[in-house]
């Protein structure tokens, strides 16, 4: 059939909106009408080159909400007229790493996915006969994508999927970081450094865990207000001087849990030396550029503090993205405030300066306006 999708032809030029051809699902696989979609940092670095394990040509897009329109030979846990959320990090609940629920990282599809082809070495994208590769498995940025089965999350149907794709990423992740990852226990203090979709998502991952207190550092203001609404206490700007103000407001020994959602090295240190001695644990989701390094002095950890990374929140989406989606029916999280922006698929690159230029926590693309 033919799309429309937004194509990224050349490092560190705009996307190109085109129609290009994509083919019948294959067993397993399943063909999905998008509805919205986020547009995310990942999308902008892989854009922008300085993914060294980026490729071109290829469909962008990984926030992807929408309905399922056919499914391949086999194809058994989704079927046509399903609501899905698109999962870059999939769950296959048969691999090692599926059936320990120490971990998310699915091991099924990796090398395939991590190549831009769906997992039988292949491409379903292409145009004039020439192949465009998949990216991350989701390809999103696109009114249609064929994906596999075992990377779409069904979700209940009252769910507004302009809602649901803020899921799909950025707000899993967080709330994944401080429910899955840090286990975040009743009556903790927490601090989170970065108010963006993940660090939000983190505070509201804190604030359903129980916690009693949450502290939310961000150099941006107006992001600290959203933080407040999705259940921070208090607030701080950020700087050289964050340790000590935090070690101030904490009697002097630091949280129980610390959240970084920056991707900055100097702020994962902070994260560390701002959880408390004897079990403090500093919990890293931000993704560092290529070959930095977080310095830890060793004696923080031999007096009790702990460092955990997180990626995708440690969420099995399969399982857990619906539960999420449930909780946010429920009014438990409030997605309103995270998507500042409604943009059409011709404006996706407009999606990419609203980022650069800190507009609003989410733009998302909607396929049907
Ligand atoms: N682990 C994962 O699976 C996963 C998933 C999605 C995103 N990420 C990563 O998480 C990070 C955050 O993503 P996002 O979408 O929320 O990004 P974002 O850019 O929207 O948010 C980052 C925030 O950090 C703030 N910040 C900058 N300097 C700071 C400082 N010194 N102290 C405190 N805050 C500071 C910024 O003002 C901004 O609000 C990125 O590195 C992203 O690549 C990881
Ligand atoms: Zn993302
Ligand atoms: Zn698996």
């Amino acid at each position: 059939m033919k799309i429309r999708a937004a194509v990224l032809e050349e490092f560190g030029r705009p996307l190109e909106v085109q129609e290009i051809d994509l083919a019948e699902p294959k067993a397993g696989e399943v063909l999905v009408r998008l509805v919205a979609c986020g547009v995310c940092h990942t999308d902008l670095y892989t854009a922008s080159g300085a993914d060294p394990s980026g490729y071109s040509p290829a469909v962008l897009g990984h926030e992807g909400a929408g309905v399922v329109e056919k499914v391949g030979e086999g194809v058994a846990s989704v079927a046509p007229g399903d609501h899905v959320v698109t999962l870059f990090s999939p769950q296959c609940r048969e691999c090692a790493h599926c059936l320990d629920s120490r971990t998310n990282l699915c091991l099924a599809i990796r090398e395939q996915q991590n190549q831009g082809y769906l997992p039988d070495g292949t491409t379903r994208l292409s145009r004039d006969g020439e192949p465009i590769r998949h990216f991350m498995g989701t390809s999103t940025f696109a009114e249609y994508t064929v994906m596999p089965e075992i990377a779409l999350a069904k979700i209940a149907p009252e769910a507004s999927l302009d809602h649901a794709c803020v899921f799909a990423c950025g707000l899993s992740t967080g709330l994944g970081a401080a429910l899955n990852t840090a286990k975040v226990e009743p009556g903790s203090t927490c601090v989170v450094f970065g108010a963006g979709l993940v660090g939000l998502g983190a505070v509201a991952g804190c604030r359903l865990s129980g916690a009693w207190r949450i502290i939310c550092v961000d150099p941006a203001q107006q992001r600290l207000e959203l933080a407040h609404g999705q259940g921070a206490h208090d607030t701080i700007g950020g700087g050289p001087d964050v340790v000590e103000q935090i070690l101030e407001m904490t009697g002097g020994l630091g949280a129980d849990y610390t959240f970084e959602a920056t991707g900055l090295v100097g702020v994962m240190r902070q994260a560390v030396e701002t959880a408390r001695m004897g079990w403090g644990l500093a919990t890293m989701c931000g993704v560092a550029g290529k070959g930095e390094t977080l310095d830890i002095v060793p004696r923080l950890l031999i007096t009790g503090r702990r460092v955990a990374g997180s990626s995708f929140g440690g969420v099995k989406g399969r399982d857990q993205v619906p539960q999420f989606i449930d909780r946010y029916l429920a009014g438990d999280i409030d997605v309103d405030p995270l998507i500042s922006h409604t943009l059409t698929l011709n404006d996706v690159n407009r999606g990419f300066e609203l980022m650069h230029a800190q507009d609003g926590i989410r733009s998302v693309i909607s396929f049907d306006s």
